[in-house]
């Protein structure tokens, strides 16, 4: 099928000549209806003139086109757009092709031959595509051409001016790109190489000849057109040739040592590694490009590899002799740990946090007005004094170390932690105590800001087949697990990670090869790697954390748990949940075992909120939760006048994958009003059933209620009339 542009309307900027001619031709002899915009300038700039523009719109009309000239400069760019929705009413593409020379060496370059160019094509680019940008957005759609120059992508003598202007033209476009994506606005470059009046004098007349125009426009004419959907390309074409661009970057090198200033000579001495392009990568995003340069922060600014490993999988080793005296009370050599908002918010991810659940975002987001670290954030300085490699230099302490299980962890925090700043860990030997099968060291970690201790850890590790050295059995200084009341969990919470749950975890800081090598977790006696106890840890910890303290890190003072056996990335964790005054107990399992993978486990909160019993929450909460607290606090604060205004018991049902997920009931009728969850036992005046989702829709105030209702998204039981008021109670929650 040949690529119709009937009903389409183009603008191509200085169309009276050259390529932009070609373009205005060919746009049109396919249907389109053409807005040929030509100042009718010199090649420097001077001069202007009506005929350029006219010559081609007569052109296209006498072959049965449809075309309107205009004269305005690109600097004048809305009243280009006019033109096009004066003639034709909308504009679909826009072809910014309209361009001057100014050649000089750059040290005689004026500021008229500087300016002149930057405004021609950058400027007056920026200006014809802004006053068409919201035409395109709204009507969902919009193609947008950039023209660059290979002068510009690898520079050329006496073109400073103009290098700098096309290759500013290339940076608009890719952030056009991104920006116009979800409205199917694209945006793409070319770098055109064509014999024309610019040409001419720098290309011998065979070339000039052979380059045609037309050879040029096809390119356009194809990425101009709603088919296709290549966006943010950079391309390099003439002659009937046409190549994709791209950025590649070597491999590079991280130059800094940890705790060592970088300097000037580790630059030079890396030069070549930094400049070797084998293997080189070819980032296509901010963020991929970014995230290879943050990758490197965790390995810099912790240390070690000796992992996690919740298992009892390894052999009984006999390489090893204890001596107790000897080793409690060693101190590990201290440790800094160097942290900002990104080691935050990747742990956070790590542990499974996501911004489908609005009030994961307080973690997620650095701009958010209460952005946070969570709790158990505070393993990640302190475990660094346990990977260094510290505890292999402790005198009479020789044992395997690659038969080191992290067996068991407590943290607690004295304050909630910062979300960026230097942290120092110093990490003594508690206790050993004597197993049989193993050793169990403990190691107590504090963790300093400046002066002040802001948390405490205690990693107990398994050296498998290190007992037997007649030690004592059990100590005072191990904080120990406490099994779960006898009784049916008041909360369950039960979300899956991800397949890659491990591959992210690691990042911040546990490199131990079981958890993201197949080879080496085979050698382990597992299947595939494992995910960190930790990072199951972090799961447990946060579930707890939204169920009873309201996502509030000030609430949390500490955590304890068992690691009772591995997990794999992709399984669900189902955290069971008791509350006994200010401890939660919880136990994690494995949804699609049963496997109790975190046993004996609590967290102690400060004051716990009054969480609601029998909740059981999937898949990482409901958005609508945030909205019924909000709308519980604004009954306390105001109840009896929204009692006064409605007079009325609403019941919601709010549904996830089609089942009932939540029931609320918002009684505005008795007393000074009450928030109730769970079944209620009075009768509601009205029942609304609604999904999750359009629940948020509709509070959101993208979807009417009553258009919810027609559509079957919102079913109404009992007093219909009442669904009026509706709006007064959740009109002002649009702002969440
Ligand atoms: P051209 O000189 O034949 O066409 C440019 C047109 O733009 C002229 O008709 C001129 O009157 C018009 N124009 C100049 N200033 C204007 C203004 N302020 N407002 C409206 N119209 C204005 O040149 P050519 O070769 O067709 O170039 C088209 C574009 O392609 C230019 O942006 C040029 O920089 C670019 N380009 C061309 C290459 C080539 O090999 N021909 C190589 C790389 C880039």
């Amino acid at each position: 099928m040949s690529l119709s542009f009937e009903g389409r309307v183009v603008l191509v900027t200085g169309a009276g000549g050259g390529l932009g001619r070609e373009y205005a031709l060919a746009f049109a002899a396919r249907g389109a209806s053409v807005v040929v915009n030509d100042l009718g300038t010199d090649t420097k700039g001077g001069g202007k003139s009506s005929a350029a523009a006219d010559t081609v719109v007569e052109e296209i009309r006498a072959k049965g086109g449809k075309a309107v000239a205009n004269y305005d400069s690109v600097e004048d760019g809305e009243k280009l757009i006019q033109s096009a929705l004066d003639a034709f009413g909308r504009i679909d593409v826009v072809v910014n092709n309209a361009g001057i020379l100014r050649d000089r060496s750059f040290a005689r370059t004026s500021d008229l031959d500087w300016d002149l160019i930057q405004r021609i094509h950058l400027r007056g680019s920026f200006l014809v595509t802004r006053a068409a940008w919201n035409h395109m957005k709204n009507q969902k759609f919009g193609r947008i051409i950039m023209t660059a120059s290979a002068a510009g992508i690898y520079g050329n003598f006496g073109q400073a001016n103009y290098s700098a202007a096309k290759l500013g033209m290339l940076g608009l476009s890719n952030t056009l790109a991104i920006e116009g994506s979800k409205y199917n606005v694209h945006c793409n470059t070319i770098a055109p190489l064509a014999g024309s009046r610019l040409t001419e004098n720098i290309m011998t007349p065979d070339l000039v000849a052979s380059l045609k125009s037309e050879y040029v426009a096809p390119l356009v004419l194809w990425l101009c057109h709603e088919q296709c959907q290549e966006n943010g390309g950079l391309f390099e074409l003439g002659g009937g040739w046409i190549g994709k661009l791209r950025w590649e970057r070597s491999q590079g090198c991280t130059v800094r040592k940890k705790n060592q200033p970088m300097t000037p000579e580790a630059v030079r001495d890396q030069w070549d590694k930094i400049c070797d392009f084998t293997n080189a990568i070819k980032p296509t995003s901010l963020q991929e490009s970014f995230q290879s340069v943050v990758s490197v922060l965790p390995q810099l600014d912790s240390e070690g590899d000796i992992g996690t490993n919740p298992t009892a999988a390894a052999a009984a080793s006999s390489a090893s002799s204890i001596n107790p005296s000897e080793v409690v009370g060693q101190k590990l050599p201290p440790t800094t740990f160097s942290f900002d908002h990104i080691q935050c918010i990747l742990y956070a991810l790590g542990v499974g946090m996501s911004t489908k659940d609005p009030d994961h975002l307080r973690f997620l987001y650095e701009g958010h007005e209460s952005f946070s670290c969570l709790p158990t954030f505070g393993v990640i300085p302190a475990q660094a004094a346990m990977m260094g490699g510290g505890l292999s230099s402790i005198p009479g302490l020789d044992i395997d170390f690659t038969q080191v299980l992290h067996g068991e962890q407590y943290l607690e925090l004295y304050k909630p932690l910062p979300t960026s700043g230097t942290l120092t860990s110093e990490a003594t030997i508690a206790d050993i105590l004597d197993k049989g099968s193993g050793a169990l060291i403990l190691l107590d970690v504090n963790t300093f800001n400046g002066n002040e201790l802001i948390c405490y850890n205690q990693f107990s590790v398994f050296a498998v087949g290190a007992g037997g050295f007649g030690g004592k059995r059990t100590s005072e200084k191990a904080k120990a697990p406490v099994p779960p009341p006898k009784r049916a969990p008041d909360a369950v919470v039960i979300d899956s990670t991800t397949r890659d749950q491990a591959a992210l975890y690691r990042l911040s800081g546990d490199w131990n090869p079981l958890h993201i090598d197949p080879s080496f977790a085979a050698m382990g006696g597992f299947k595939a790697p494992i995910l960190h106890g930790l990072c199951s840890f972090g799961f447990a910890a946060r579930h707890v954390l939204k169920q009873f303290a309201d996502n509030d890190p000030s609430r949390f003072k500490a955590i304890k748990v068992r690691f009772a056996k591995p997990v794999m990335p992709g399984q669900s964790l189902q955290t069971e949940m008791w509350k006994e005054g200010n401890r939660i107990h919880i136990q994690c399992k494995v949804k699609e075992t049963e496997a109790v993978v975190l046993a004996g486990a609590y967290v102690d909160l400060h004051g716990t909120s009054e969480a609601s019993p029998e909740t059981v929450t999937q898949a990482g909460g409901l958005q609508s939760e945030l909205v019924f607290a909000e709308i519980g606090r604004r009954i306390k604060d105001v109840g009896s006048e929204l009692v006064k205004k409605v007079n009325a018991v609403f019941g919601w049902e709010i549904t996830n994958d089609g089942k009932t997920a939540a029931q609320w009931t918002i009684d505005l009728k008795n007393g000074s009003g009450s928030l109730h969850k769970g079944p209620y036992s009075g009768k509601a005046d009205v029942t609304f059933t609604v999904s999750d989702e359009d629940f948020m829709e509709v509070v959101q105030g993208k979807l009417n209620p009553q258009k919810a209702f027609f559509s079957g998204k919102l079913k109404v039981k009992g007093n219909i009339m009442l669904s009026q008021k509706l709006e007064v109670i959740l009109k002002d929650y649009a702002k969440l």
